[in-house]
């Protein structure tokens, strides 16, 4: 006699409603974007299909759709001219930078939306490390008041959310108290806390063209292999005043957003970044996946280990298939 039947709880549409765990709302995810300078320009991604590079004017337009759909928060990201990078990434803080330009334009004609920054030195560096380099080395406590400069000027330009994204040691706590003393009080800090130094960033610096040009990001990104550090990074960035903590690439870690969901009591965020974007994007496009299955699917799964907010480049599709009642 079998008096235990898992099935029972799946035999209808209903019961399945009924019993479903988690559900994934749009209201979670947050939209990276990528910005150039100029006017009317929509430059596709070739590693990306269905992502672009946006000129305001069109960002504008495209934020005001993503808006309608219930996406309110943007992520967003500079692709910056060559010949406007140098070492100190002076640019990044530059009073005509578009990018500052762009969040003070989007905050103006859409007050509700919430912009978040993205803080390192890597768009803006003619070595295209995320920190300061001196004599093939990136240092630490020369990057931090570039970043705070970075951050000051963002604050000022009205974002909602910095997120420093370098991996840098005592940023956070540098960036709070450089916020705090100019009375940015109110803007908050989401650290990429447990950022991997891992390959599934490929497609996102074809956008930006902003890979390294010597070396790795090894001696400032994790270890894939680590888990346990982890924790010590979110201590760190808990103690030193940040808001939300962040674990990035999302899929391949879906562990650590599980530890650190369990282990903290802020927000926990997971990026889904451009690789996994990719991958099935290129499936899909190959038909080797069902594309509308598999894309809720992955963000679910996120959602489920732990993430309380998940930034991806599937948002606007998904919002739409929300909208259309297909999920
Ligand atoms: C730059 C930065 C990166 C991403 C976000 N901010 C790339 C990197 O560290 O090399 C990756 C995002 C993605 O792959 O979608 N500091």
């Amino acid at each position: 006699m079998m008096t235990e039947r898992p099935r029972r709880n799946r035999k209808s549409a209903a019961v399945r409603n009924m019993i479903r765990e988690t559900g994934l709302s749009v209201s979670k995810l947050i939209f990276p974007v990528f910005l150039v300078d100029g006017k009317n320009q929509q430059i596709p991604i070739a590693s990306m299909p269905g992502i672009h590079r946006w000129s305001l004017d069109l960002l504008l337009k495209e934020i005001e759709e993503c808006m309608k759909l219930g996406v309110q928060t943007f992520d967003l990201f500079p692709a910056v001219d060559e010949s406007l990078k140098d070492k100190e990434a002076t640019y990044s803080y530059h009073p005509d930078n578009f990018y500052l330009k762009a969040i003070r334009e989007i905050k103006k004609e859409f007050p509700e939306s919430c912009l978040m920054s993205d803080v390192a030195l890597d768009p803006y560096s003619s070595d295209g490390h995320d920190g300061y380099v001196e004599n093939g080395k990136i240092l630490n406590d020369k990057t931090l008041p570039i970043l705070a400069k970075m951050s000051l000027a963002q604050a000022e330009a009205g974002i909602d959310i910095i997120g420093p994204s370098d991996m840098m040691d005592g940023r956070v706590g540098y960036i709070r108290e450089e916020l705090d003393e100019a009375g940015f009080t109110e803007t908050s800090i989401m650290s990429y806390t447990a950022k991997y130094a891992s390959a599934f960033y490929g497609p996102f610096r074809d956008a930006l063209d902003s890979a390294p040009k010597f070396g790795d990001k090894k001696t400032y990104q994790m270890d894939p292999a680590n888990k346990r550090e982890a924790l010590r990074e979110a201590e760190l960035d808990t103690l030193e005043g940040a808001d939300f903590l962040m674990v990035k690439p999302a899929l391949c870690y879906l562990d650590v957003i599980h530890m650190l969901k369990e282990k903290s009591a802020l927000p926990i965020a997971a990026y889904n970044v451009s690789g996994e974007y990719a991958m099935l994007k290129a499936a899909a496009e190959k038909n080797w996946i069902q594309y509308e299955r598999a894309m809720p699917e992955m963000l679910l799964s996120i959602h489920r280990a732990g993430a309380d907010i998940i930034l991806t480049y599937f948002a606007k599709e998904f919002a739409q298939m929300r909208a259309n009642g297909s999920i």
